[in-house]
């Protein structure tokens, strides 16, 4: 296991649609990067934020209350998405510094593969359904700083910068 060094932004893998992986091959990888997630500490890391271009993630987003349930995600795909939604505040690993005020679904169905190949179908909600898209949408190279207005952009952008 090892620790694995973050992309921050505006590294341009982290805007880079990322392509499928092997979940036969990607044991090695997914245990560093929960060790990573933990270590930095984040509930959350998408493979490209190690430089790993392939749709994959980890989640955990119990582990600061005490219980960690991780959760390796391989080649998700979200096939439902609840109308109702709702904004809260998102950090980002990739995006040190800023929290970004996202709209998203309050509640999602996504299928993913696992570590031993195991189909997964799951209804997330919460802030499981927060992080999971998150994460989901670091694979498609998509960051908070995408969903955000201009004017809400522009002035975290400002931030991160200075
Ligand atoms: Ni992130």
């Amino acid at each position: 296991m090892a620790i694995l060094p973050i992309l921050t932004w505006p590294d341009a893998r982290l805007s880079t649609p990322c392509t499928p992986a092997d979940p036969a091959a990607v044991a090695g990888l997914a245990a560093d990067m929960l060790e990573t997630m933990y270590a930095a500490p984040g509930r959350g890391l998408a493979a490209p934020q190690v430089g790993r271009l392939m749709r994959l993630f980890v989640m955990d987003t119990t582990w600061k209350e005490g219980v960690k349930t991780p959760r390796v995600v391989v080649n998700p795909r979200i096939l439902w998405q609840s109308d109702q939604k709702a904004s809260g505040p998102e950090g980002c690993l990739s995006l040190p510094g800023i929290t970004a005020e996202v709209t998203r679904p309050l509640a999602v169905r996504m299928v993913w593969t696992g570590l031993d190949g195991t189909e997964h179908d799951e209804v997330l909600s919460g802030f499981d359904a927060v992080c999971a898209l998150h994460e989901h949408d670091h694979l498609d190279g998509i960051l908070t700083l995408d969903r955000i207005g201009p004017e809400a952009r522009a002035g975290l952008e400002a931030i991160y910068r200075a």
